[in-house]
């Protein structure tokens, strides 16, 4: 059964993040947008024990590549090949672990592509128009949109591209554009016949409508408005082709010097990538694409849902041997201190440049951008923001915690695990509390609500150390050793549970918290009625998960602002 969406219980989930354009480093937008997300998503299947597949890549074609290239007077692929290895080292060491990076300037990617487009052309499902479009008669070669800039006519601003107006935000054709002229050589374009191949978006408007409004009423509801909104327009057809000798060729004789539109070609980098990984590991990349057991789902920013949830699903449906995406929970923007963030103008926090400078603290940042994602609306990332919700929720919440626990411990039972205490009403409110959070995180995270189960979590964290403040075994060790013992002990098997329950958001942590306790990764629901931390064991000597920021180092990060890269 193919191209279907009849609910079956779930055997395996392809899970995909975005693949970033290799034509500069990744901000803190494109974590908090999809990478995050996607990586939360996936620990959290993973320590349920579920086959999942993890992707990602570089989208290493396109208008954006070129771009970057001639302003660094260098070629694509040497720009490709730069920020494919920056930005696969900035993701993992960020703790985002993808079975695969691809690339798709790959030789198995432009295979992979070429046959897509094959198929489909076999099948007929394309049309050739002739149209006409912009031409640089000095540089003697069609315009990409990007290429192309002239006046706004809605808001008259004098700079807007021949795709958009980013003064305004309106989308554009190239023709709209008022006194238009080539980046490329600066003069004005020509306009000269050229033929392209279109999907017909148009005739699958109403499959379309029915499968995305009426039967997936549970996408995000930015994701669904986006899609209606799409849909209500009226869908047309689009050209699958380019006039551009960055890409994969189009598999056609009459198609000189044109390549594959980079957004068909990309979202089937998932695909290649499967099957890059499917051949290293013996498996059949089939189950991943083409099982009606699988969920397929795609982590993604807004400006990508078009892309994601119209565009790629008509091909896969066209195409007839693929599982269509059971979910593409899209995020919006993560705006910087009030601003959109802009590579060109240097206003971003880069990835690679925070790891640089808050050496081992990929959790802080980790926790400040699900925290504070951009899930149902736009959101925006300020310095002080993220100081402040390091200092007064990691430091002073969850490190107290386990500081304050673990010192006792190495201090005054010489770090063997106390006896515990027979379960009191305290220890037991707790124990509820964690089973409940348990059940509540479980399903934000299963419908894609990633800050309310970051804030559940915390909340566990703060009854952790309110119990601990409470029962105050720093005043109970003078008369009762036992009983302080015993408090101590509950503490640590909370904060076993807490490392389950944080595992997927805040893995450097977790993992160090693990190491603390002597114990092994917990999977999501550790056993009942077991010691989590068995008395008796000895423990290491206690390191910190969080450090404090200080205000000069906040000031310093701001003052860094819109240099550019
Ligand atoms: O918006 C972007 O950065 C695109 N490069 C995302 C592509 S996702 C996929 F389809 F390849
Ligand atoms: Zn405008």
């Amino acid at each position: 059964m193919r191209n279907t969406s009849t609910p079956q219980p779930p055997k395996r989930y392809t899970v995909t993040a975005a693949l970033p354009y290799a034509n500069g480093p990744l901000h803190i937008g494109h974590l908090a947008g999809a990478h995050l997300p996607a990586d939360i998503y996936v620990r959290y299947l993973r320590s349920q024990h579920k086959d999942v597949l993890f992707i990602s890549g570089s989208d290493e074609h396109g208008v954006p590549i070129a771009i970057r290239a001639a302003e660094a007077s260098a070629t694509p692929r040497q720009i490709a090949d730069r920020y494919h290895r920056l930005n696969q080292a900035s993701l993992h060491h960020m703790g985002i672990h993808f079975d695969v990076f691809t690339r798709t300037s790959s030789q198995a990617h432009r295979r992979n592509a070429t046959e897509f487009f094959e198929e489909l052309h076999r099948k007929g499902i394309f049309e050739k128009r002739s149209s006409a479009q912009y031409y640089d008669g000095i540089k003697q070669q069609f315009l990409a949109d990007r290429y192309i800039r002239g006046r706004c006519p809605h808001c008259a601003h004098e700079d807007a591209y021949g795709d958009q107006c980013e003064s305004c935000g309106t989308s554009l054709e190239a023709t709209e554009l008022l006194e238009p002229r080539s980046s490329l050589s600066n003069t004005p374009p020509e306009l000269r016949e050229t033929t392209h191949w279109y999907l017909p978006l148009n005739r699958y408007a109403e499959w379309l409508r029915t499968w995305l409004l009426e039967e997936q009423a549970d996408w995000k509801p930015n994701v669904r408005a986006q899609c209606k909104a799409w849909l209500d327009q009226g869908l047309r057809p689009r050209a699958i082709t380019r006039d551009l000798d960055w890409g994969v060729p189009v598999p056609l004789k009459e198609a000189k010097n044109k390549v594959l539109y980079v957004w068909f070609e990309a979202p089937i980098g998932y695909i290649t990538a499967t099957q890059e990984w499917a051949e290293k590991h013996h498996k059949n990349w089939k189950d991943y694409w083409s099982s009606p057991t699988t969920r397929l789902v795609h982590f993604i920013g807004k400006d990508n849902i078009v892309f994601h949830c119209i565009i790629f699903p008509t091909l896969l449906k066209a195409h007839g041997n693929f599982i269509l995406p059971s979910n593409v929970p899209a995020n919006d923007f993560l705006n910087l201190e009030g601003r959109k963030i802009s590579t060109s103008r240097g206003w971003a926090v880069w990835v690679d440049d925070y790891l640089a400078s808050f050496p081992n603290q990929q959790d802080a940042l980790r926790y400040v951008l699900c925290a504070n994602g951009p899930e149902n609306r736009d959101s925006d990332f300020s310095w002080r923001d993220f100081q402040a919700r390091n200092n007064n929720e990691l430091v002073a919440v969850l490190g107290n915690f386990v500081h304050r626990v673990l010192t006792l411990i190495q201090k005054h039972y010489g770090g063997i695990v106390p006896e515990a205490n027979p379960p009191g009403p305290a220890e037991t409110a707790l124990s509820d509390q964690v089973k409940q959070s348990r059940v509540f995180v479980g399903r934000a995270l299963d419908q894609y609500r990633f800050k309310e189960a970051l804030q559940e979590v915390m909340q566990v964290a703060r009854s952790a150390n309110k119990y601990l403040t409470e029962k105050s075994p720093w005043t109970l060790l003078k008369t009762d050793k036992v009983q302080a013992g015993g408090v101590l002990c509950a503490a640590l098997q909370l904060m076993a549970h807490l490392a389950a329950l944080l595992s997927p958001f805040l893995p450097f942590s977790t993992e160090k918290m693990y190491k603390m306790l002597c114990i092994d990764a917990l999977p999501w629901t550790p056993d009942e009625g077991v010691q989590l931390v068995p008395s008796g064991t000895q423990l290491p000597v206690p390191e910190r998960l969080f450090v404090y920021i200080p205000d000069d180092l906040i000031a310093h990060q701001r003052s860094k602002l819109s240099i550019q890269r």
